[in-house]
């Protein structure tokens, strides 16, 4: 079946590990595709999760069509995301990652376009930085139609924690994190607002700077606690990535600070990094340039330097 001629959306899921599980259970709860394929190297698990995932369709808010499938199903697909690979070892970085997951990706994508598929990537697997770069690269896709989850859980545990600080609905809480999704991602304060009230104008008895500092390092740190505590992060990752995914598949323009290419936006080139970005069906509509002040800037471009330095041998 062509799923673009029936404008039946088909979204393929690579990797049906923890992250891939969240996505796809919150995916059908969400009602967000007509069709999601599974595809897994380890196939007995994505057959599993399949089956197990297909019996909760009668309670899903819209039919869905589930199943286990193989590369061929990537043609007609209009999204891929791909989550497989390894995932961080307690202590260990997302950086730490990179040689083991760019040779694993190497592989995916040529079997991905050896199908014909011509849509859009989304990418979570870490560092996911340095691997929507690997996925553009060997993918020959143009740039706006490859898409890393970048900071988007990072801003999303920022405005949670903010919302918490401030006894405010998250919804109505506007802050981003920018940079490498990892330990040199910066908030740009400048730029949050508590409900109508810009953060920075906030009175001083409302605002307490040192605060804010914990609150950030707390969402910085926070994929290391929660590993700590239970081995992996993959519910918080789930949700973003369906997010993401409805900012496609629905046309939404909306703005989420996903991985995008830089091309003299911000200064830098070449490196797909965390920065707030308008998202419709054709993928990056547009990278939105914040200006940033002195220390932001230098933080941002510590971040690029890192990435530009950890992509170097795998490149
Ligand atoms: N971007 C984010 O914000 C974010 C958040 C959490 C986790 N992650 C990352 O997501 C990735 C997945 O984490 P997880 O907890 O789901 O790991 P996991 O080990 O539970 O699952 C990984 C899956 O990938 C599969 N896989 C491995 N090689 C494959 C290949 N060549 N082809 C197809 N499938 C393959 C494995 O069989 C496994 O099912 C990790 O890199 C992790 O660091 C990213």
């Amino acid at each position: 079946m062509d799923s673009r001629n029936k404008k039946v959306n088909r979204v393929v899921l690579i990797g049906t590990g923890a992250v891939g599980c969240s996505y796809a259970y919150s995916m059908i709860n969400q009602g967000v595709a007509e069709e999601l394929v599974l595809i897994d190297v380890n196939e007995a698990k994505s057959e599993g999760e399949a089956m197990d995932l297909n019996h909760g369709i009668p309670f899903a808010p819209s039919p869905i069509n589930v199943w286990s499938g193989t590369y061929q199903d990537c043609e007609t697909a209009d999204l891929i995301v791909i989550t497989a690979g390894l995932a961080q070892k307690p202590g260990e970085t997302r950086l730490q990652l990179v040689e083991k997951n760019t040779k694993i990706f190497k592989e995916i994508i040529k079997n991905i376009m050896a199908s014909g598929f011509d849509g859009i990537f989304l990418v979570a697997t870490n560092p996911v930085d340095i691997l929507t770069y690997v996925t553009w690269k060997e993918s020959g896709l143009p740039k706006e139609r490859v898409i890393g989850s970048g900071t988007v859980l990072d801003s999303a545990r920022l405005r949670t924690a903010l919302g918490q600080h401030f006894n405010m609905d998250t919804r109505n809480v506007h802050a981003y994190i920018i940079g490498e999704h990892g330990d040199t991602e910066l908030p740009v304060w400048s730029r949050a607002s508590v409900g109508v009230e810009r953060l920075e104008e906030l009175p001083a008895e409302k605002l307490n700077r040192e605060s804010l500092e914990n609150i950030f390092v707390n969402v910085r740190d926070a994929a290391y606690h929660i590993i700590e505590r239970k081995g992996a992060t993959y519910y918080g990752i789930g949700m973003s990535l369906v997010r993401i995914t409805k900012a496609i598949l629905n046309n939404e323009n909306c703005i989420l600070t996903v991985s995008s290419y830089l091309d003299g936006q911000y200064g830098h080139q070449d490196v797909f990094i965390g920065v707030p970005a308008v998202i419709n069906r054709g993928g990056i509509r547009e990278v939105i340039e914040i200006d940033l002040n002195e220390k932001e800037k230098q933080q941002f471009d510590h971040s690029v330097i890192v990435l530009k330095e950890t992509m170097k041998p795998v490149i």
